[in-house]
């Protein structure tokens, strides 16, 4: 089990929220985490005292692998001849020197590419053939069974309501690149709103059979929210396990002054195209078993149990329904008017 904390858009300067802050550094260190992934934002003007907060905040951060990606507002904006000839100056003294990198963990490969285009597509980003070239190498030789991952900080497929603008320029191409490399996941932020789904949802691709998770993160601890997640912070804590992926979305709550988890996705493993034990006990929950299928090649515990021959099954009781019950078996009337005009629930009342 790879277990994973994913923040975005952490925004130091004036969007960022303190409290909020201190309580994503909180929940860090109480999930039992592998790795840490920031998905880009760490400032709103690419200015040296907020990557120093920035840094800060990372340094705070359980001391685990933190894969990291430079974002749009990384970059000097408004700074053009900095922009121009040397954008990621601050980003590289503070945050990472490396711009493209590549994690190996124990059950997971994780690419992270910088998406953001300083001089052509500020906004929007970009990834260019070198990049896709340097992620295929990452994969060449990658076993099967180990998940393979990309981070980019600008989405690459959009949000169901396309809210927040246009994806990157030719996000189509890096999808069909990265869906024949295997990769399972794509993580991003930048829309600052949370989106958990497949790439199949919005985009089909030339394979129609593998599609990609998409996990984008919102805003983790800035004012910038939008749509749904307006004036809220979120992250999402993902599992990767042998045959599935779970990915919990948790929402910041003033009353608690922390996360909660709002809903939670459970994904097939790459190359699975069904959740094969649907009651797995790590799941919390007891998912829908596989329906119609003949019993011989259902999984074991999916089995119905074998059928009673009619002798051996006890007697049931035939009554004509038209005629009044007994007595002794008439129900008194359900209390109160909780019954919202429907028959009360066939259980007993009264004592
Ligand atoms: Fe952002």
């Amino acid at each position: 089990m790879l277990t994973m904390l994913h923040i975005s858009d952490i925004h130091f300067g004036k969007p960022y929220v303190h409290e909020v802050g201190e309580a994503v550094i909180k929940a860090a260190h109480e999930m039992a985490l592998d790795v840490i992934i920031a998905s880009g934002d760490f400032t709103q003007r690419a200015r040296r005292e907020e990557f120093a907060q920035a840094r800060d905040f990372l340094n705070r951060l359980p001391k685990l692998p933190i894969v990291v990606v430079p974002g749009n507002h990384d970059v000097p904006l408004y700074r053009v001849f900095e922009r121009i000839f040397n954008p990621y100056r601050l980003y590289r003294e503070y945050i990472s020197d490396d711009l493209d990198t590549v994690h190996h963990l124990e059950n997971a490969v994780i690419v992270a590419l910088n998406s953001t285009s300083p001089l052509r597509a500020i906004t929007n980003g970009r990834l260019d053939s070198r990049q896709l070239d340097f992620c295929a190498r990452a994969f060449a030789d990658v076993p099967a069974g180990i998940s393979r991952i990309v981070v980019t900080h600008h989405h690459l497929a959009p949000a169901p309501d396309y809210e927040g603008g246009q994806v990157m320029p030719r996000a189509k191409r890096a999808m069909d690149c990265f869906s024949e490399l295997g990769v399972e996941m794509v993580l991003g932020g930048h829309l600052h709103r949370a989106y958990i789904g497949n790439s199949l949802d919005v985009y089909p691709g030339r394979d129609r059979e593998r599609g990609i998770i998409i996990v984008q993160s919102g805003t983790a601890t800035s004012r910038r929210g939008r749509a749904r997640e307006r004036e809220k912070n979120t992250l999402n804590l993902i599992r990767v396990g042998e045959d599935r992926i779970r990915i919990t979305h948790f929402m910041y709550f003033d009353d608690l002054f922390g996360f909660a988890p709002i809903s939670r996705h459970i994904f097939p493993r790459s190359g699975r195209h069904y959740l094969l034990d649907p009651s797995s006990p790590e799941d919390g929950i007891a998912l829908a078993s596989p329906v119609g299928v003949p019993d011989d090649l259902k999984p074991p515990g999916n089995r119905k149990p074998p059928v009673v021959p009619d002798d051996r099954k006890p007697p049931v009781e035939v009554r004509d329904e038209r005629r009044p019950a007994p007595p002794d078996e008439r129900r008194p009337p359900p209390p109160g008017d909780g019954s919202f005009g429907m028959s009360a629930p066939d259980s007993p009342v009264g004592g």
